[in-house]
C-alpha cells in the first residue's frame, strides 16, 4: 500500500542502508513517495514516468501545477531516456558537473510524462551527487522526478527531519541521512534558447559554468530583454520563515548602524532578533564562508521559526560565486528589501 493524495498515512523513517534503500525503492516502484538526500536538499521522489505517483508530489507538497519539477538520474544512459536531441553543450556540462548541483533544461522525451513539466515541452534534469540518492535511483530502475521535499513556501529541507516538520502523514517515506552538504539548491541551467541562461542559480556558479562553454552565460530575470524569463517556480514566494525577514542592501557601514540600533529597540522591548548572516566589516566573504552560509541557510530559517524568534535580519552580499544564488533565496525570503542610502 503506497499513500492517496487525499487520506494521512503513515510515513516512515527509513535508514540510509542497503535494507533502507531496497525498500524506498519498492515504494516508489509502487508508484509511492519517497523523501531522498542529495548533496544540495532533500528531495521528494516519485518515479518519473508515473503520472498518478508524479501529481501525488504536487499534492503533498500544495505546490502550484505551473511548476515543473526535475528529474534525478544515475547514470548518462538515463539521460536518453528523460531527455532528446541532447547538445553538445549538455554532454561538456554534464561531463565536468555530473553528479553535482547542475540542473539541465533539455527537450523532454516521450517516456517522462507531460505531468512532470507542468505541460512544458522540456525537461529539468540533473545526476544528484549523493550515493544515497544515486543507490536509490539504481534500485529504483526509473528515474525519479523530485522537487524540493518542503511544503510549498517553506524554506527547503536539508536534514530529514526538516522533511518530518513539514511532510508527515502526507508522504510513504522519508531516508534518514546526513544533512545535504551544499545546502542550497542546483543551478537550473536553460539550454533550449539560443544561448545557455541561467533560470535559478544555484550551487554551480555562472563563473563556473561560463570557463567550461567559453561562451557567455546570460541571467534570466536580468535587464536585458530577451532573458526576462525566469524559471517558473522563481514567481512564487519562496524560502520563507515564519518570522518576517528584512535584508538590508546599501553601504555597509550604514547598514550595520541600522542593524544595530533596530536590534536595541527590540530588545529592550523583549522582541527576539535573529541574525542570519552578520557580514565583518573586512567583507567581501571568501568562497569558503560563502559555503558555510549555503550549508545553514535553510537550517538557520527553520531553527529561528522554532525558537519564536520574531524577526530575522540579514545582510547583502556579494553576487560572485555562490554569493548570487545565495542573494537570490535572501531576497526570496525577504518580507521586506530595505536600500540604506
Ligand atoms: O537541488 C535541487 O535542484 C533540488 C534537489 C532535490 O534536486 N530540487 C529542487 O527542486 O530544488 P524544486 O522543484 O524545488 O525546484 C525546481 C526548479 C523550479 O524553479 C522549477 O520552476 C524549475 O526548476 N524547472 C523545473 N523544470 C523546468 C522546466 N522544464 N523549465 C524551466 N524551469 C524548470
Ligand atoms: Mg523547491
Amino acid at each position: 500500500m503506497v499513500c492517496s493524495s487525499r487520506r494521512y498515512c503513515v510515513t516512515l523513517l527509513l535508514n540510509d542502508d542497503y535494507k533502507g534503500i531496497i525498500k524506498a525503492a519498492a515504494i516508489i516502484k509502487n508508484g509511492g513517495l519517497v523523501a531522498f538526500p542529495t548533496e544540495t536538499v532533500y528531495g521528494l521522489g516519485a518515479a518519473a514516468t508515473s503520472n498518478q505517483a508524479v501529481k501525488k508530489i504536487y499534492a503533498a507538497k500544495g505546490r502550484p501545477s505551473d511548476n515543473p519539477l526535475i528529474v534525478h538520474i544515475a547514470s548518462l544512459k538515463q539521460l536518453e531516456r528523460v531527455a532528446e536531441k541532447i547538445s553538445d553543450y549538455a554532454y561538456r556540462l554534464a561531463e565536468r558537473f555530473w553528479p553535482g548541483p547542475l540542473s539541465l533544461i533539455l527537450p523532454r522525451a516521450s517516456e517522462i510524462p507531460q505531468v512532470v513539466s507542468s505541460g512544458y515541452p522540456t525537461v529539468a534534469v540533473r545526476m544528484p551527487d549523493h550515493k544515497v540518492a544515486l543507490n536509490l535511483i539504481d534500485a529504483a530502475g526509473v528515474p525519479i522526478a523530485a522537487p524540493s521535499a518542503n511544503r510549498s513556501g517553506r524554506p527547503s529541507p536539508t536534514s530529514y527531519r526538516h522533511v518530518l516538520e513539514d511532510l508527515t502523514g502526507k508522504i510513504d517515506a522519508v531516508i534518514k541521512s546526513d544533512s545535504c552538504s551544499i545546502g542550497i539548491e542546483s543551478t537550473v541551467l536553460d539550454l533550449t534558447s539560443s544561448l545557455p541562461v541561467i533560470l535559478r542559480p544555484g550551487g554551480i556558479s555562472r563563473e563556473e559554468l561560463e570557463a567550461v562553454l567559453g561562451i557567455p552565460v546570460y541571467l534570466a530575470g536580468s535587464k536585458r530583454k530577451r532573458f526576462t524569463t525566469l524559471a517558473p517556480g522563481m514567481k512564487y514566494r519562496h524560502y520563507s520563515p515564519r518570522a518576517p525577514l528584512i535584508l538590508f542592501t546599501g553601504p555597509q557601514k550604514r547598514r550595520r548602524l541600522i542593524i544595530d540600533s533596530i536590534i536595541n529597540y527590540y530588545h529592550k522591548r523583549c522582541f527576539k532578533i535573529g541574525l542570519l548572516n552578520p557580514v565583518s566589516p573586512n567583507a567581501p566573504l571568501a568562497r569558503e564562508s560563502l559555503e558555510a552560509l549555503a550549508a545553514r541557510l535553510y537550517h538557520d530559517l527553520r531553527d529561528m521559526d522554532n525558537r519564536g524568534v520574531d524577526l530575522i535580519l540579514a545582510e547583502e552580499l556579494t553576487v560572485n560565486g555562490l554569493g548570487l544564488a545565495l542573494m537570490n533565496r535572501l531576497k526570496k525570503a525577504a518580507t521586506r528589501v530595505l536600500k540604506v542610502k
